[in-house]
């Protein structure tokens, strides 16, 4: 099962001096998607990019752009990040006043929508959106930089979602998104993820970026085709 684990590499550990080589080189490596992470400097303290660098990284790759919005109020931009390319686009309940209609705003646009839940978020906030949703990201970490250790006590909530998602019997895309290595995406996979996402693990060493999604798989990089 863990083979067919989507893998979601997080361009915020990428060289941004060329972004667009990066994301030809994760995609040519096996990535299944593009993790983008905006970051605002408010809702997190830390400062990243924004709708004119997505725009602009969108022709080198057809792989889906997964737009994970670190940003309040987000409602006022959501349009923006659309235009930009964003294929799915994942928003923090806490950063705006009515995420059922912020869930509803982005399915309008005919693209996914995600829900984000830091760490001390509970499973029950999906409940009554989980009808509005393609995407559930447990943040195991607390956003706003790469390079951090996993949080184990999410691995419950993984579990948690998990039935929660199997009971609605909706398609809905499980991801962990912080701290994920060859090691703690096998702990994800146990417990339901069906997506991870990874960003120092994925963009160390320059040419190991396939082996290194690989492992995520818990795979070797000559065992995919
Ligand atoms: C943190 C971001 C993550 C981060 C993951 O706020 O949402 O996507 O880049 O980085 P690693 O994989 O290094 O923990
Ligand atoms: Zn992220």
């Amino acid at each position: 099962m863990s083979e067919n684990v989507l893998i979601s590499p997080s361009i915020l550990s990428a060289d941004f001096a060329c972004l667009g080589e990066e994301v030809r080189a994760i995609d040519k490596a096996g990535a299944d998607m593009i993790h983008i992470d905006v970051m605002d400097g408010h809702y997190v303290p830390n400062l990243t990019i924004g709708p004119a660098v997505i725009k602009a990284l969108k022709p080198h790759t057809k792989k889906p752009f997964d737009v994970h919005l670190m940003i309040a109020p987000v409602d006022p931009l959501i349009d923006e990040f659309v235009k930009a390319g964003a294929d799915i686009i994942t928003v923090h309940p806490d950063a705006g006043p009515h995420l059922h209609r912020t869930l509803q705003t982005i399915r309008g646009h005919g693209i996914k929508s995600g829900i984000a839940l830091n760490p001390a978020v509970h499973a029950d906030v999906i409940d009554y959106v989980i009808d509005d949703i393609d995407m559930i990201l447990v943040m195991s970490v607390n956003p706003g930089f790469g390079g951090q250790s996993f949080i184990r006590s999410q691995l419950d909530k993984i579990s948690a979602l998990r039935e929660k998602i199997d009971r609605s019997g909706h398609d809905i895309i499980l991801e962990v998104d912080g701290g994920v290595n060859p090691l703690t995406a096998q702990d994800c996979i146990k417990a339901g993820a069906s997506a991870l996402v990874a960003g120092s693990a994925v963009f160390k060493g320059a040419g190991s970026y396939a082996e290194n999604i690989a492992a995520l798989r818990g795979l070797k990089a000559s065992q995919v085709a």
